[in-house]
């Protein structure tokens, strides 16, 4: 069941001009975080930025959600607060960190407010004197609150590290004896996340703090790998969990034994809130987990009796995507006994919640491109198939169960940069209360039939889902040239989902029809179809859009596929580079990659998928390598290519951007290449992001004959 009619009913007429939806648009459109809902369920908190293209400033404000009716007021407080907890005496009662601590330098402050009072009054609790975040707190039965943050942590003492009191070393040289020495966008240092806890002691009727603040990892015992929380680079407050009743702290870490070079593995651990032992793994080695669960661990939550845990983990130990499996496990003070849940279920969920009663799990997993919610029994078998509640109209990026059993949800389209709505499991219902496309300016025309899908048949036969992106003024009758998009990962999906990097919708309003196929190696369509790009980069999902061309051809008379053009990041420009040496290169008039790899033998700028999808190492292996290896087929490419490729991109290393431009140049290939020196993988400011936009806007659009000439004003003259 798809959502309440009203939510598609687009807000204004949009009369004769129609409101293309452009990069200045997309950049400044309210970019809005998730819900975050007070216990009673009435009222939800969200921040939202903007940007001003007059100014050249983000604003943040935040703001109240009101549950029944969907109507958003203003929070009473600026955007100095940079997380909130709902925790008090009522329903309304808040805790937050003040990120502008006016008592230590580079330090943060906790208070505590009421924002159902006419006055908003808050009371400064706590001072912390580092820039601790990531709060999660709850009241034990004294009245305290018992509270986890996190924070870097220094090596040899494990007591906080404040950037901005710290001694800055008279040489910038580093120093590493093990992995990792970058992530993503920045180089590690010595300094390595720790949760810390703290209690606020209620006494008189009001909170008091007596500074202490317990780093809870410190002590665990390690061999290998030091342990830390959150799993950098992606981890956050996800990563641990506090005991309703405040008594114990459940939290990740990598594998101690096990070095980080070539093992994925990580572990929940437990340990008490007030650090009075030794942390414990819950799985692992040694526990009760079953043995074949050797990997990545994640999302360890409480269930509200403080009884028990879910998290999931992967079996394999060295692999980023293989599937998550569902786990709970019961726990009595820091022992633990381990079930897998519905583990036949070839799924692989992201976030399990606990229903209010414990009997049932509410569970965020992936299928066909968008992640839904799902309802499993706590103690299903192994052959247990749930089903979803949720379709594919959007994507949810995080939910919380109300008090009568709806799941608020947060989620997105690419027609919507944020949805707010209620879902029931028990019949599938929903009521929007918020959608951006119908308040955003911004966002007016987007709507839900800009996006369709289809499937087709792929390299190997199997059914591949192509999601399509029609212009806001689609007209059937014409003939458009094709913008052919090709997702990174490449275990990873791009479907009907928003973006503020590659948000194809917006792609569209250039005047284009643009696809986006899952092809092989995608999540959530089985583990088999995921796995199935292993020794095979260059194979089978070539194969799959060999094929999509060919179907377009034969079954889309408004594709002018004539005049197309191939773009793609991360895996999508190590395609676009295979494409250029290969058959279908010669199909399209341009072509751009950004931060893709060029040479596949240069594999170990990255770990552990390198080695699993080219199915060993590459001093075992170097055939693997070499075969799909782009490089290799220079001599043909030949097709105009643009080249993005950022500095501070230490997953695919700038080397890869320049090789290929220098390729293209020796060859006389008309080619262009953009850099940023700030920007890593990704490019996230938005003044670099216009640019970006623009230039590569302006590339296709020339060579499709949108544009009579090349964009000179930023090119820099030889
Ligand atoms: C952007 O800033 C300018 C200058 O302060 C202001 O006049 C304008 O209203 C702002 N635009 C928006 C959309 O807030
Ligand atoms: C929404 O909030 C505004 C401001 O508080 C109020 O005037 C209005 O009546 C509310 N609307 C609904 C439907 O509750
Ligand atoms: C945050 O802290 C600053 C500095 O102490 C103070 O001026 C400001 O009022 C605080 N804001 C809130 C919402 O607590
Ligand atoms: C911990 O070690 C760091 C680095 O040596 C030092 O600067 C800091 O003062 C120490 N902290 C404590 C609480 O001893
Ligand atoms: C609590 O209040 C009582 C009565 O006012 C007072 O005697 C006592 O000292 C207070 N306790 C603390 C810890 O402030
Ligand atoms: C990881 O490397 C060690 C050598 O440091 C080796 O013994 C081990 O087999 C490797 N494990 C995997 C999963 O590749
Ligand atoms: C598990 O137990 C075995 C046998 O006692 C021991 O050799 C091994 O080191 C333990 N593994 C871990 C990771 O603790
Ligand atoms: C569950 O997913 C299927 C497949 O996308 C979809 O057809 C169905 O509508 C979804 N169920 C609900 C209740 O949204
Ligand atoms: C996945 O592949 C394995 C091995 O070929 C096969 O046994 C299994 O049935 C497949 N699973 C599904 C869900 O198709
Ligand atoms: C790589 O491993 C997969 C899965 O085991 C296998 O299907 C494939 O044939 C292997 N490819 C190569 C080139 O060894
Ligand atoms: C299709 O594209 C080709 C190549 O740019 C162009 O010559 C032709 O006119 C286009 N066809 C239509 C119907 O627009
Ligand atoms: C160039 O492309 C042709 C046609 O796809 C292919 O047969 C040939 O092997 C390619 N050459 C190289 C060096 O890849």
């Amino acid at each position: 069941m798809g959502f309440a009619k009203a939510a598609f009913v687009v807000s204004a007429l949009l009369g004769y001009a129609r409101a293309i939806f452009t990069p200045e648009k997309m950049l400044a459109a309210p970019r809005r975080s998730t819900a975050n809902v007070n216990p009673s369920g009435d009222v939800a908190l969200f921040s939202s930025t903007t940007y001003n293209w007059t100014t050249h400033k983000s604003s943040t404000t935040w703001n109240i959600l009101d549950v029944a009716t969907g109507n958003v007021t203003e929070a009473p407080f600026d955007s100095s607060v940079s997380e909130v907890v709902w925790i008090g005496d009522t329903d309304t009662s808040i805790l937050y960190i003040n990120g502008s601590s006016d008592e230590i330098v580079g330090g943060v402050a906790l208070y505590t407010a009421d924002i159902g009072t006419d006055e908003f009054s808050p009371t400064r609790v706590a001072s912390l004197d580092a820039p601790f975040a990531g709060l999660k707190a709850t009241k034990t039965k004294s009245g305290s609150i018992n509270f986890v943050v996190n924070c870097l942590s220094y090596w040899n003492n494990g007591s906080a590290y404040n950037p901005d009191l710290a001694e800055v070393p008279l040489s910038a040289g580093q120093l590493y004896d093990a992995n990792f020495v970058t992530h993503f966008d920045h180089y590690l240092t010595q300094e390595r996340y720790a949760i810390f806890s703290g209690v606020l002691s209620s006494i008189n009727g009001s909170l008091a703090f007596d500074g202490t603040m317990r780093n809870l990892l410190f002590e665990l015992p390690y061999t290998v790998t030091k342990p830390e929380t959150p799993i950098v680079p992606n981890g956050d407050l996800g990563d641990y969990d506090i005991s309703p009743d405040g008594s114990t702290v459940a939290f990740l870490t990598k594998a101690p034994h096990l070095s980080k070079a070539n093992h994925t593995a990580s572990y929940v651990y437990l340990v008490p809130h007030d650090g009075s032992a030794f942390p414990v793994p819950v799985n692992g080695p040694n526990t009760t987990a079953p043995e074949t669960a050797q990997g990545f661990s994640q999302a360890p939550r409480w269930s509200s009796d403080s009884t028990k845990l879910v998290y999931q983990q992967q079996d394999g130990i060295a692999y980023e995507s293989d599937r998550f499996k569902l786990y709970v496990a019961e726990i009595n003070g820091l022992d633990s006994k381990i079930t897998p849940i519905a583990e036949n279920w070839d799924s692989s969920p992201s976030l399990a919640l606990w229903s209010k009663d414990c009997s049932e799990l509410y569970v965020v997993s992936e299928l066909y491109a968008a992640n839904r919610l799902w309802i499993i029994p706590a103690n299903a078998e192994a052959d247990f198939r749930p089903s979803n509640f949720t379709g594919p109209e959007s994507v949810v990026a995080d939910f919380a169960i109300l008090p009568n059993g709806d799941a608020l949800i947060s989620s997105a389209s690419s027609w919507t940069s944020r949805i707010f709505y209620t879902a029931k499991p028990d019949d599938a219902s929903t009521k929007v209360l918020l959608s951006a496309n119908e308040v955003d300016p911004e966002l007016e025309g987007l709507k839900p039939s800009d996006v369709s899908n289809f499937w087709y048949e792929g390299g190997d036969g199997d059914l591949i889902q192509c999601f399509v992106y029609y212009p806001g003024d689609f007209d059937p009758n014409k003939k458009y040239p094709w913008v052919f998009n090709v997702h990174g990962g490449p275990q990873s999906s791009q479907g009907d989902s928003w973006s503020n990097r590659w948000n194809l919708r917006m792609w569209a309003d250039q005047g284009y029809i643009v696809t986006s196929p899952q092809f092989t190696g995608t999540p959530s369509y089985g583990q088999n179809f995921t796995d199935a790009i292993q020794g095979n980069w260059g194979g089978t999902p070539y194969r799959d859009l060999e094929k999509l061309f060919s179907y377009v051809e034969e079954n889309i008379p408004f594709v002018n596929t004539s005049n197309a053009v191939a773009v793609g990041a991360s895996y999508g420009g190590y395609m676009m580079n295979w494409i250029q040496g290969h058959n279908l290169g010669r199909k399209f008039k341009a072509l751009v990659t950004h931060d893709g790899k060029t040479n596949n033998i240069n594999a170990y700028s990255e770990l552990w998928f390198i080695e699993h999808d080219n199915n060993g190492t590459i001093w075992d292996n170097y055939e693997n390598y070499a075969r799909w290896d782009p490089l290799l087929h220079a001599k043909n490419f030949s097709t105009p290519q643009f080249v993005v490729h950022n500095d501070l991109d230490y997953r695919v290393v700038i080397s890869e951007g320049y090789v290929l431009f220098n390729v293209l140049q020796s060859l006389g290939v008309p080619s262009r290449f953009l850099h940023f020196p700030d920007e890593g993988h990704w490019v996230l400011n938005r003044e670099n992001s216009l640019v970006w936009h623009k230039s590569i806007f302006n590339w296709i659009n020339y060579w499709t004959g949108k544009d009579e000439a090349l964009l000179q004003d930023i090119v820099i003259k030889q």
